[in-house]
């Protein structure tokens, strides 16, 4: 619960200068004031993530577009008037407001009016922009649960704001708007399909470009344990081979998925959106229960199914040592 009190300590705080926990509707972002530099580092810092990786920077409502993008294109006004508050970020042209420090020097930021009623009261009691990315050590699964963010940054943060689980699960889509026809350049939490549906053509997936994303790195969102992809049909045969060598295994599936007796389930819902809310939670639980290898079933690629699958694959890429 967000007292008046709590809601005054976390401004002051942000106001001079501190970082913050706070919950969005997708994952727990680390947020600082946009416009304050050091702050702004501090995050960099407390992440572990380099400092040419961009932030987004989240805003009380549109009407704050004009003064952090400099153009501002009708499909992202429109795109904004549908889904803003909520689990989209719109890549723009910045004003000198967004600065090298936010963007990593790009001439474009990231923007995004958060869902959540404790990330806009802050931000509207604020009155400025955060700047937050997903309060996480770089390359590391994303918070859902304020004791996910305890449990990750808890000494480093000056304030830890409680908003229950997070309802979307995973971080926001991100759509490039800053030249040239729309582009995915993250799935996320809001499907391909809605942002179809508004702007009436097809928005592709770019995932091969110049800007850096950092949940665009092969290797990232990644838990301790090894992952496995697999299909739904063969989950049961890949865990139980996986077993067979002497591995602790467990898969990540429905309740409708049978499977050998003795091999724990990470129990997940059968729609994508459920999946989306739940695989934080469960990639944690994964390995808090110390397994070697987790077998994941996908989702189809559709809706939200898209940004799991993504999320997914990133968790099984080969990853360096100890990133
Ligand atoms: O749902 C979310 O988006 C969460 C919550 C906290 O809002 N935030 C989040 O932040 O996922 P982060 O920093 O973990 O991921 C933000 C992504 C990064 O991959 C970053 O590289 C990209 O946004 N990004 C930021 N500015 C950009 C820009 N100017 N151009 C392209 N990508 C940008
Ligand atoms: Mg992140």
């Amino acid at each position: 619960m967000l007292t008046p009190e709590l809601l005054e300590r976390a401004v002051e705080i942000l106001r001079r200068g501190g970082v913050i926990a706070l919950p969005t509707e997708t994952v727990y972002g680390l947020a600082a004031n946009a416009e304050d530099e050091l702050a702004v580092r501090r995050v960099f810092a407390i992440k572990g993530r380099p400092a040419t990786h961009p932030l987004i920077v989240h805003l009380a409502g549109a009407e704050a577009l004009p003064e952090w993008a400099r153009h501002i294109p009708e499909e992202a006004r429109r795109l904004a008037a549908a889904f803003w508050p909520g689990p989209l970020t719109l890549v723009l042209p910045r004003t000198p407001r967004a600065t090298d420090a936010v963007t990593g020097g790009q001439d474009t930021v990231a923007l995004r009016v958060p869902s959540h009623p404790v990330a806009l009261a802050v931000l509207r009691a604020l009155g400025g922009g955060l700047a937050a990315p997903s309060a996480n050590r770089f390359g590391r699964v994303s918070p859902t649960t304020a004791e996910h963010v305890r449990q990750d940054l808890g000494a480093e943060v000056d304030l830890i704001l409680d908003g229950g689980p997070c309802t979307v699960g995973v971080e926001s889509t991100i759509v490039d708007l800053s030249a040239g026809p729309p582009a995915i350049l993250r799935p996320g939490g809001l499907a391909a399909e809605e942002l179809e549906r508004v702007l009436g053509h097809p928005v592709p997936i770019r995932t091969a470009s110049n800007v850096r994303v950092s949940g665009s790195l092969a290797s990232h969102y990644a838990p301790r344990a090894g992952v496995v992809l697999v299909e739904r049909a063969e989950a049961a045969s890949r865990a139980e081979a996986l077993r067979a060598q002497g591995l602790q295994v467990g898969v990540l599936g429905p309740a409708s998925l049978a499977l050998p007796s003795g091999l724990p389930r990470f129990d997940i819902p059968e729609d994508a959106a459920g999946v989306a809310r739940f695989l934080y939670l469960r990639l944690r639980e994964a390995d808090q229960a110390g397994l070697d290898v987790l077998v994941a079933c996908l989702p189809p690629a559709e809706g939200l199914g898209l940004a799991v699958r993504d999320r997914l694959s990133r968790a099984a890429a080969p990853r360096p040592p100890e990133a």
